[in-house]
């Protein structure tokens, strides 16, 4: 049931929730483990829930008018479905693969098939812990990798993505100058 206030003997008043249909969407992928923000190794990934996190996620996201929709698994291939999903109805994507980063050519695979804008998240410094987790599949084929700023990472991820989307949504809308379009088709 869509939101809305309760009225006297059952009556309910209920509003659509309004979404701009030029609204961006921005899916956001937490890999393994992630589950357990907050109670696990707290020295390295903080004492923050994945819920608390989502909450500052989804906080932002309204004061950016971006629609996001967050997930966790701690399973490869539905990591790999929802980033396939991603490609209908999406703009971009965020993904902390977590030790995924590390091991999975098919989330790097799923990630060039869809070619959506995508961005790595890392809450730790991946490059000043051991050598295994030095290399990421992923970055390859992301527009950018944060790591070692905790749950900012994130924060900075969206704003980094919607600035990215905003401006190559200008760019497609704004005409090309005469000049520039003649030279491109090679005619003076
Ligand atoms: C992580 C870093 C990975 O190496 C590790 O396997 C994780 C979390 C991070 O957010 O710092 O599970 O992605």
């Amino acid at each position: 049931m869509p939101p809305g206030w309760t009225l006297s003997r059952g009556i309910v008043l209920t509003y659509p929730v309004c979404e701009h249909k030029d609204m961006l969407r921005i899916r956001v992928l937490h890999g393994p483990n992630l589950n357990l923000l907050g109670t696990r190794e707290q020295s390295i990934y903080g004492t923050l829930s994945l819920d608390a996190l989502d909450s500052a996620i989804t906080k932002l996201a309204k004061e950016l008018a971006v629609t996001v929709d967050l997930r966790q698994s701690n399973s490869e291939g539905e990591l790999v479905t929802w980033i396939q999903e991603a490609r209908t109805g999406y703009d971009g994507i965020i993904i902390n693969p977590a030790a995924y980063t590390h091991t999975s050519i098919a989330i790097r695979d799923a990630i060039a098939a869809v070619g959506l804008p995508t961005v790595e998240v890392h809450l730790s410094n991946i490059h000043q812990r051991e050598e295994f987790r030095h290399r990421s599949y992923v970055a390859g084929v992301a527009i950018g990798q944060i790591s070692g700023l905790g749950p900012t990472g994130y924060l900075l991820a969206l704003r980094g993505l919607h600035d990215h989307l905003t401006a190559s949504r200008r760019q497609k809308k704004t005409p090309a100058p005469a000049t520039a379009r003649r030279k491109a088709k090679g005619t003076r």
